[in-house]
């Protein structure tokens, strides 16, 4: 199936990733485009963020058909059917609707039929968190296969007149398949931690029990990200070194050891803030935020992905993956990348026919909701009948 020997899933397996894949929306906005917008300018952004431009998702895009494009270039390069996968996790702040799921939107969208499928919510800390919790599912002995996602629309919940947050987030989606294996390396260790205390930090105040949807919330604009971003720069600087230094602790590894550290994309000067705190160059983290912005937790995934397509990462490499973000949370991943790359490319016919079994998954989905609705139907005939009789009968 890939480069790693496969084994017999069992308890105490290892997670190692053996496919990814990201996407983005076209429409590009850089900085000047935003300078019409607010009274900003590219040069302030530049400064102050290290953000160029920023993917925005168009008509008709959102956070399930990035995610669905990101999940099937993973399945892709892992040369895996979805009917393989045993669990779809997405790590969204921005899902399609509250409920139900994305995951489940994807799952089917996939036609992943024997997945079990949830999101998770852990802002832009959530696909770390995602990653950690299907690589224990594997661990423990209960799945092969888990795609894990993180993917985001924030322009649908951006404040386009505030200039203090809408310069900073983007929309995209990273998805990573893992998978069961004996083999050593893999991921390694894993920090997850939260502080509800600071809620306000980073909030979308609206559209929960807290506050239900009104034409007050909407007129103050409480469905858009609200930010203290001073006080989430101070927690960011002083967290993701920690976390790291844990997480690295944990896997009883040194900051030395790591190839390269794939951070959460939020601010150049965050990044560079841990490069001083954990005492190494800056060119061992990796930065893609002048083209994407902050795209919470699509952010690792996508920079991964970008990171092997740029031949930064080799077998046996040591990965540190970290993030921070509202909650506020916080969460540090240890992995020695296992399998050889590149990867070869799978034959076109095997992606021709995957193409089409996509096409009959989608028209399988549309039937079985035109079913629902004809079956819900006669069962209401059936019912309606069943009740003149019984009163015909004068039971
Ligand atoms: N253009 C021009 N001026 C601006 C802009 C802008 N886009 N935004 C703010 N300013 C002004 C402010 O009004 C302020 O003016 P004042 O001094 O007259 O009051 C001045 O610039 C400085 O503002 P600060 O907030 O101090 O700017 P700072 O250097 O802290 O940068 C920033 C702000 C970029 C938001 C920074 O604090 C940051 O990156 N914080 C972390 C944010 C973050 O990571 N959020 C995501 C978390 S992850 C998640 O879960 C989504």
């Amino acid at each position: 199936m890939n480069g790693l020997a496969t084994e017999k899933v069992a308890n105490g397996s290892r997670a190692h990733i053996v496919g990814w894949g990201m996407a983005v929306p076209e429409r590009v906005l850089d900085n000047h485009g935003l300078s019409a917008l607010v009274d900003t300018s590219d040069e302030w952004i530049r400064q102050r963020t290290g953000i160029v431009e920023r993917h925005i998702a168009g008509d008709g895009e959102t956070t399930l058909s990035l995610s669905l494009r990101a999940a099937q270039s993973a399945l892709e390069v892992a040369n895996l059917d979805p009917a393989q996968l045993d669990l779809v996790v997405v790590a969204t702040v921005t899902p399609d609707y509250a409920f139900p799921a994305t995951a489940c939107l994807l799952q089917d969208a996939l036609g992943a039929e024997h997945a079990a499928a949830f999101d998770l919510s852990a802002g832009c800390s959530g696909f770390v968190y995602g990653l950690s919790v299907a690589a224990d599912l594997i661990a423990a002995g209960n799945y092969r296969h888990c795609l894990v996602v993180g993917a985001e629309t924030l322009s649908r919940i951006t404040d386009w007149s505030d200039r203090n947050t809408c310069v900073l987030f983007g929309d995209g989606a990273g998805a990573v398949i893992l998978e069961a294996n004996g083999a050593s390396g893999g991921i390694l260790s894993s920090v997850l931690g939260a502080d509800g205390s600071g809620k306000d930090l980073l909030i979308l105040p609206a559209g929960g029990s807290a506050q239900p949807a009104s034409a007050e919330t909407v007129q103050a604009r409480q469905h858009t990200v609200q930010m203290d971003g001073r006080q989430v720069f101070r927690f960011a600087t002083r967290i993701m070194p920690d976390a790291s230094r844990q997480v690295l602790s944990q896997a009883g590894l040194a900051v030395e050891d790591v190839s390269l550290i794939i951070p959460h994309q939020a601010n150049d000067r965050i990044l560079q803030s841990a490069a001083r705190s954990l005492g190494i160059e800056e060119t061992r983290i990796y930065s893609n935020l002048s083209r994407y912005g902050n795209t919470s937790s699509a952010s690792i995934p996508m920079a991964l992905c970008e990171a092997i397509e740029q031949d930064l990462v080799k077998r046996d490499d040591i990965l540190l993956l970290t993030g921070f973000g509202a909650g506020l949370t916080w969460a540090a991943m240890v992995l020695r990348w296992s399998l050889p790359l590149p990867v070869p490319v799978p034959p076109r016919r095997m992606t021709f026919w995957r193409n089409l079994r996509y096409r009959w998954v989608q028209l399988r989905s549309r039937w079985r909701r035109f079913w629902r609705r004809v079956d819900a139907h006669l069962f209401q005939i059936l019912y309606d009948a069943e009740g003149r009789r019984k009163r015909g009968k004068g039971d």
